[in-house]
């Protein structure tokens, strides 16, 4: 009788919004099979379990991909009604879908609807003999929806990131090529931070829609002339669940001389929002970007200025914040092209991909932090400066 008194009054009392991890990310991409093993092959991915024609689905294929604790499920469609396919005809490939494990997905799904979001799908739940998994997404900014998903019996949480069944219908994949990955790994841990572009005038929305929402918090607040070049402008405001599992800062474009970068993202997207970048957490730095080029992933360059410049900056912060200054071999983090950056709670390597697809669109970043909690302010000026050549190369500046 006890137990169960206390039984309702936890679930009366939690938060049915709680998140337990990031479920999953998904990207509809123009074909699944290729696009996995680009991951695998340069990043270092598993591919790890299939649901395509040969396990008795007939309207998509997915490849679920798995590093670490971070799930990719790449999502390709297989006729021309399916609603990836006007997807990918608007925006190219790219990110649909940020899934959230939640206790009770249903539960979740409805204290967002009374919260203001608006349905994307209503909850369904998909069951075999291993258990079930329930789904129910809401819309998010432009294309994106936010897919709020429990688990029972097999396909479980625990299990899931031990590498167990996704989702009834999908089968396991070995290969020589997951052989290879594991015996070279390219230590990418978990998604740290997703990153939103939406339409000038927008941000604030956002960011009042994830308060009202999702119940987020403010996180860090850069102003426009922390993170602008004279030509090109941005603001940023970065949002997070209340338990810090995940961190979605929003982007909007500020008037520049020349063009934004979030504006050229939003006119090679259909002028829709969208997720510009996913960072992924690595503990060791120097060895995944070394990993990384190795396999040929193309990162964008720094003016050579900046290892002039950097040491003073970031180790003058170090100090005057009473940190240890940088513990990686500075020639070696210059030889490998890694930003660094400092606050008052310490520094953080990063570094980013260029557009992994032909649209200027969606980028990976790979970020190791040495207590520092935020997302490379002092590199952002350094990053346009860059960002603004290749711009220029590609006739959109
Ligand atoms: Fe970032």
């Amino acid at each position: 009788m006890t137990t169960a008194a206390t039984q309702t009054s936890t679930t009366i009392n939690s938060d049915p919004l709680t998140l337990i991890d990031v479920d999953h990310v998904r990207f509809y991409v123009g074909n699944a099979k290729q696009a996995a093993y680009f991951y695998a092959h340069t990043f270092g991915f598993r591919i790890d379990q299939v649901a395509d024609l040969t396990t008795g689905s007939r309207e998509e294929a997915d490849y679920l991909l798995t590093q670490g604790n971070i799930r990719i499920l790449l999502t390709t469609p297989l006729n021309k009604d399916h609603p990836a396919a006007e997807e990918i005809k608007l925006y190219g490939d790219g990110i649909k879908e940020v899934a959230l494990t939640v206790e009770d997905a249903t539960a979740a799904y409805n204290k967002a609807i009374s919260n203001g979001a608006e349905c994307a799908q209503a909850p369904r739940t998909l069951k075999d003999e291993k258990g079930t998994v329930t789904v129910a997404s809401i819309k998010i900014y432009g294309r994106v929806i936010h897919t709020f998903v429990s688990r029972t019996g097999e396909y479980n949480h625990e299990n899931l990131r031990k590498g167990g069944p996704f989702m009834p219908n999908f089968k396991k994949v070995e290969s020589e090529l997951n052989t290879y990955n594991e015996q070279n790994p390219c230590g990418l841990m978990y998604c740290d931070h997703f990153v939103g572009n939406v339409e000038e005038g927008k941000m604030d929305y956002w960011v009042k829609w994830y308060e009202n929402v999702m119940g987020f918090e403010m996180f860090k607040h850069f102003d426009d002339n922390d993170i602008s070049t004279e030509y090109s402008a941005l603001m940023s405001k970065v949002m997070a669940s209340g338990n810090n599992l995940i961190k979605m800062p929003i982007n909007e474009p500020a008037d520049g001389v020349k063009k934004s970068q979030i504006l050229e993202y939003l006119e090679w997207h259909n002028m829709t929002p969208g997720v510009q970048h996913l960072a992924f957490r690595t503990d060791d730095g120097l060895k995944t970007v070394a990993e990384l080029r190795r396999r040929g992933v193309d990162f964008l360059s720094m003016p050579d200025t900046y290892y002039e410049l950097v040491w003073d900056r970031v180790e003058r912060m170090l100090k005057e914040h009473g940190h240890e200054g940088v513990k990686e071999d500075h020639q070696r983090i210059k030889d490998l092209g890694i930003l660094v950056d400092a606050d008052d709670e310490g520094y953080l390597l990063q570094l980013f991909t260029k557009p992994l697809q032909d649209r200027p669109t969606f980028f990976i970043e790979i970020i190791c932090r040495r207590g520092s909690q935020s997302f490379g302010k002092g590199n952002f000026k350094a990053l346009f400066e860059s960002l603004e050549l290749e711009q220029e190369r590609r006739g959109n500046l």
